[in-house]
């Protein structure tokens, strides 16, 4: 969703936060507009559309002055127009602002202004803060001070970054509940809301916490709580390197993520063992269990539920994130949540640990992000390792969870690893050969209407991830479900030549699916098999090498995540940036 740059350079500023949007880009956003302060004051330029085009009609880039900050907005409060775009200015431009979240009280600190005669310019939350923090800089003259007041009067979701006219040497920032975090290199400051958007310039980050104020300036970094007492913050070295969020020679992001698996797991499954043991521990003295997560990483928890349960004998329930607060009743101090996510600022993510923690529950996650909100939240995290993902629909970090739930469950069970890194690595490699088989399937396919994916036990939850990944990229209706539930309704919606891909492996689930895959190919589907045991039923069967059965999800999404990039193509999508769709939900 939106994104922030800001930064003091040693020259013009606004080719590198031009540059910052493009490495936000993916985050998903409907307009974009940069503010510089120039010689003769505040300068914006901000447009609806994609990037590219908004340079191409308004020329970003050329804005004068070496300190600014820039936006991609993903409109919640009004419409997706130019007037609403950020960044936002106070009536006499004092102020230029670009806010991520959402301000609740905006309506009424809106009625408070305009009675002091403020004039708004657009329909949205956002413009409050400009001109908050104008009356609050022409009361106190500071604007760290202003800054820390205005931010006082702000209840609900924030990350924003201001520019004050006639002070071209610094920026202030605060937050609450989104992210903001500052960059630091030699000759450049930056605050952002994403490491990705300054990553090219700076490995080392200062992340910032909730009801926070900074004050950037090309000598100093200040940050300070809102009653203006300094904190002292820690310099983080990020490990990523710059290639893991370039496309190399990959057409698109997407691709490049679903074919770096190998590596991204490998690396997954090198976790400090003091982590992995803290976190393992806290799951074995805790009474109750609860799951959460959104998307793709609520499809992980419920893997790990089905293995908990299973294999752990550990009873766990999953609860997707968003509405998880019907199981506050249930939760105290002898209650574990873990909450999965990649960015670690999925708000509903966040709402549930919130959730947790007011009933004293412990917050374990697994998460990508370092220094994601999530991180902080909890008490033990352990990190997927995969480098950024781009591409909207999640791939590597779906896998990496798998595997790191693995690590879990064997340090659980005190099994002899079904994962070692280098084997598993080979075997995916392996898997990753089933990309031409998906894409002459996806070819065959792309004009159908509808789609459904089944599977039992551990492979339902993959059934639902191989439809979701197919609905983000391709538009094509698809429904995932327990192979068990087909005969109770679904099965009244196949029709001759309807594609269902059946999650077969050769496991104890075999032949109760492949009686239903029987059942399938009678009233005229067609079943595409994803299966390491071949069966002459199959329409089409895509074979995954044979592994361990708590290994064989991570193999058989593979071709699903294939199917569902190719599909896109054939209906020529953008399977990078999928409409309507973003990257990460930060608003409820
Ligand atoms: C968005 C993304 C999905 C992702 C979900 C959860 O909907 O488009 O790909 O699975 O958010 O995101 P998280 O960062 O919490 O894993």
């Amino acid at each position: 969703m939106c994104g922030i740059i800001a930064c003091i350079a040693d020259d013009r500023a606004a080719p590198i936060l031009l540059e910052g949007l493009k490495r936000v880009e993916y985050r998903g956003y409907d307009s974009a507009g940069v503010a510089t302060i120039g010689r003769d004051g505040i300068l914006v330029k901000k447009d609806v559309g994609k990037i590219a085009q908004i340079e191409a009609r308004q020329k970003l880039s050329l804005l004068d002055g070496r300190i600014g900050v820039a936006h991609t907005r993903w409109a919640t409060h009004g419409g997706v127009t130019k007037r609403n775009a950020h960044p936002h200015t106070s009536c006499n431009e004092l102020v230029a602002i670009a806010h991520n979240g959402i301000i609740k009280n905006y309506l009424k600190l809106k009625k408070e202004l305009e009675l002091k005669g403020h004039k708004f310019k657009s329909e949205t939350d956002s413009e409050v803060i400009a001109h908050l923090l104008e009356e609050e800089y022409k009361r106190l003259r500071n604007p760290t001070r202003a800054t820390a007041s205005a931010a006082r009067k702000l209840e609900g979701q924030y990350a924003f970054v201001a520019l004050f006219q006639g002070r071209g040497d610094l920026l202030t920032g605060a937050r609450n509940d989104a992210p903001l975090l500052v960059g630091l290199s030699e000759r450049k400051r930056f605050l952002a809301s994403d490491v990705l958007a300054f990553i090219e310039h700076t490995d080392r980050v200062i992340f910032m916490d909730n009801l926070e104020v900074v004050t950037v300036t090309d000598k100093d970094v200040r940050i300070s709580d809102l009653s203006g007492k300094e904190v002292r913050k820690e310099v983080t070295q990020i490990a990523w390197e710059l290639a893991d969020v370039s496309k190399l020679d990959y057409a698109h992001y997407t691709l490049k993520e679903i074919e770096e698996q190998p590596s991204t797991l490998h690396r997954a499954l090198i976790q400090e063992e003091e982590k992995l043991a803290s976190f393992v521990e806290v799951l074995k003295s805790s009474d109750s269990v609860f799951l959460t997560g959104a998307g793709s990483s609520f499809h992980a928890a419920l893997v790990l539920k089905h293995r908990l349960n299973i294999e752990a004998r550990i009873r766990a329930d999953a609860v997707v994130a968003g509405e998880f607060a019907s199981q506050s009743h249930f939760m105290n101090r002898n209650s574990t949540v873990v909450a999965i996510s990649q960015s670690g600022e999925t708000a509903d993510v966040l709402e549930a640990v919130k959730v947790a923690r007011s009933k004293g529950a412990r917050v374990l996650s697994i998460v990508n992000a370092v220094g994601s909100s999530l991180v902080s939240a909890g008490d033990h995290a352990l990190h997927l390792n995969c480098g950024p993902e781009v591409g909207v629909a999640a791939t590597k970090s779906f896998t990496a969870q798998l595997a790191i739930i693995g690590l879990v469950l064997d340090s659980l069970t005190g099994k002899e690893t079904s994962l070692n890194g280098e084997s598993l690595a080979r075997r995916v490699k392996e898997t990753l050969a089933v990309r031409e088989r998906a894409r002459a399937l996806a070819k065959r396919y792309r004009h159908r209407p509808d789609f459904y994916f089944i599977g039992r036990s551990v492979h339902y939850p993959i059934a639902l991830e191989g439809a979701l990944k197919l609905k983000e990229l391709s538009y094509i209706h698809a429904e995932g479900m327990p192979a068990s539930e087909l005969k109770h309704g679904t099965l009244a919606l196949i029709e001759e030549g309807t594609p269902v891909v059946v999650l077969n492996p050769g496991d104890e689930t075999y032949d109760d699916t492949l009686s239903n895959a029987h059942e399938l190919k009678a009233r005229g589907a067609e079943v595409i098999g994803i299966t390491d045991r071949a069966n002459k039923l199959y329409t089409h069967t895509i074979s995954v090498p044979h592994v361990a059965e708590s290994v064989m999800p991570i193999l058989e999404v593979i071709p699903l995540q294939f199917l569902a990039y190719y599909t896109a193509l054939e209906r020529k999508n953008n399977p990078d940036y999928p409409r309507n769709l973003a990257k990460s939900v930060t608003v409820k």
